[in-house]
């Protein structure tokens, strides 16, 4: 075992350090195989995005690029509630994408064979070749992470973002619903991707001593905004499920709906802010928290926005569609050395299973 981890303590820095190598494949992997099942799927008004966990974040995150770029509207169900939910609103002109990690998760089978059953193309996102999903998927594209042991997803789920930000690409492509300067634009940043990601690791030090005097809280928030929102649930479920602290994750407009009743002084809370349409009314949020003693820890590129938070975790510019592969990686960082500072195995997390094979 020793051997397997690389010189790592734990699997998952290790699946955490190898995100660099894990984009890079794929998206040179996938090239040809994500064009040809974007012309498979561009007709398609009805697209359902399902999946549970962290898959089901990537799915929230492939929402928002579906719309920006390819100008669809799709909808995305955790796979446990569509199944009981969209029995007769599926049809054979209704597209179901599938994320699962393992291609063995209970609910999203089930989910996929249910949307067979009723005539349904199903695309799968999978990272286990030759897992249960690819056999019941329609099409298939391959997340090329290679084998995760940690339970908690990481380089499996910045490569679905991978993933799916490129079928946006390819479907923009098709339906001519983006400018082909500014698909080339994005082909070109996300080539740069695995290079930023290098950068962001470079934190690692400092999260760790960030993360030394954040050992005793309780409470966690991750918010975010626009493409961020699935970055700030994807923060909140890590440090959850290694950690065991409360977190959540909400769309900062939420803020002030009720959780803004439970900040009090040194709760933590965690900004994602890279510069975009949405920038201004981060800092507002972060103020507001700030405001009634929260301490507040700033992921950002925008480097002014030292003076209002209270940790600013520098990051590299890139486009804001772009922004979850390299957003979510100092917040599997913190969530890890909370989970080891705090004397848990970050590998094996109790209570819970790398794939539920339940329902
Ligand atoms: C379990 C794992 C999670 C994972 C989820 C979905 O809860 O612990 O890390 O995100 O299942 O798994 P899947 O294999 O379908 O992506």
């Amino acid at each position: 075992e020793m051997a397997e981890k690389a010189g790592y303590p734990h699997f998952m820095l290790k699946e955490i350090y190898e995100q660099p190598r894990a984009i890079r494949d794929a998206i040179h992997g996938n090239k040809e195989v994500i064009s040809r099942v974007a012309g498979e799927i561009a007709n398609y008004e009805k697209m359902i995005f399902v999946a549970m966990g962290t898959s089901y974040h990537a799915a929230l995150a492939g929402k928002y690029l579906f719309q920006r770029l390819a100008k669809k509207i799709p909808i995305v169900e955790e796979a446990s509630e569509f199944r009981y939910e969209f029995e007769d609103l599926v049809d054979k002109d209704t597209l179901v994408i599938a994320i699962t990690q393992s291609g063995e998760t209970a609910d999203t089978l089930a989910a996929m064979k249910l949307a067979k059953a009723k005539g349904a193309k199903v695309l799968a996102i999978v990272n286990v070749v030759g897992s249960m999903a690819t056999r019941i998927a329609d099409l298939t594209i391959y997340t090329h992470a290679g084998p995760e042991i940690g339970v908690a997803a990481t380089k499996t789920y910045t490569t679905q973002l991978t993933v799916l930000t490129m079928l946006a690409i390819e479907l923009a492509k098709v339906l001519g619903t983006a400018s082909e300067e500014y698909l080339k634009e994005l082909e070109n940043e996300l080539e740069k991707v695995p290079g930023l990601v290098e950068e962001v690791l470079k934190h690692d030090a400092a999260i760790r001593e960030l993360a030394e005097n954040l050992t005793d809280r309780r409470d966690f928030f991750y918010i975010g905004r626009g493409i961020g929102v699935p970055t700030a649930l994807e923060g909140a479920l890590k440090l959850k499920e290694i950690s065991y602290i409360h977190a959540e994750g909400l769309s900062a407009g939420e803020l002030k709906h009720g959780p803004l009743a439970l900040l009090e002084e040194g709760v933590p809370v965690i900004a994602i802010a890279p510069n975009g349409k949405t920038f201004d009314k981060m800092v507002s949020n972060i103020e507001e928290a700030r405001a009634r003693g929260a301490f507040t820890i700033t992921l950002s590129d925008r480097k002014e926005a030292e003076t209002f938070s209270d940790v600013l975790i520098e990051m590299p510019s890139l486009d804001e569609l772009l922004t979850p592969i390299i957003y979510v990686v100092p917040l599997q960082l913190l969530a890890y050395h909370l989970a080891v500072l705090r004397g848990n195995d970050p590998d094996k997390p109790r209570n819970l299973a790398k794939s539920v094979t339940v329902e």
